[in-house]
């Protein structure tokens, strides 16, 4: 690349980056600096996924009733994260801030936006997303988080404020440190996250 070339690419570089700090104090999309289908990408995938857990969710609790749907999410849901990621090389996962998992703990660099999203779980009708890219070369990496709200039944009886003595049992077995009690509809239950990598974004793959 010639340095009368150079020039240039690095101003446009410094725009967008502007633009992207521009864009991350927004909840509202566009969002100028990534690639509009990993982001089309992004949503298949937390769809799917999201789909795939309610289809579970549902099964299990027509067939073991909300006790044994407890045991059932905590091999199920990391099982198909697991499948997902596999399957698309993305990193898909849920994330919350008062988790169930202690492993969906909010990593330190996703928090503010995160907190954004707690202030505004949804917009226009849909939950927020907020999409961002970071790192360079190798660490390049696009983060997609969509949240997940609150909503009645069947969630209230797992994440609610009164749960059934022998549901939070069966909780307080499997996890010991839920923080995951005492929602209420239309708070942040938590969020989907999906992570690509530069390997994944490479080539408009
Ligand atoms: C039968 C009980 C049950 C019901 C009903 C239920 N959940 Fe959960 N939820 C769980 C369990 C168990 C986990 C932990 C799964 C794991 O270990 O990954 C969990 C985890 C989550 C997580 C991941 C973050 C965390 O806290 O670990 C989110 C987000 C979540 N649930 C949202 C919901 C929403 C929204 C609904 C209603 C559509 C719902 N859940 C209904 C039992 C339930």
């Amino acid at each position: 690349m010639s340095m009368n070339f150079a020039m240039p690419v690095a101003i446009l570089l410094m725009v967008l980056a502007g633009a992207s700090a521009t864009a991350a104090q927004t909840l509202a999309s566009p969002h100028p600096t990534v690639d509009p289908e990993v982001i089309a990408r992004s949503d298949a995938l937390a769809d799917r996924f999201q789909q795939r857990l309610q289809t579970a969710l549902r099964a299990a609790i027509a067939e073991q009733g909300l006790p044994g749907a407890v045991s059932v999410c905590s091999t199920l849901a990391p099982a198909i994260a697991a499948e997902e990621s596999a399957a698309s090389g993305a990193r898909i996962s849920r994330t919350a801030a008062r988790s169930r998992n202690p492993a969906a703990r909010v990593p330190r660099d996703v928090r503010k936006h995160y907190a954004a999203l707690a202030a505004q779980p949804v917009e226009a009708g849909k939950p927020a997303v907020r999409v961002w890219r970071s790192g360079s070369g190798r660490s390049a990496r696009i983060t997609y988080l969509r949240a997940i709200p609150m909503m009645g039944q069947p969630c209230l009886s797992c994440h609610g404020p009164d749960i059934d003595p022998a549901v939070a049992a069966r909780i307080a077995k499997l996890y010991p440190k839920d923080k995951a009690t005492g929602f209420m509809p239309g708070e942040l239950r938590g969020a989907m996250l999906v992570r690509w990598d530069a390997a994944s974004i490479a080539d408009g793959k």
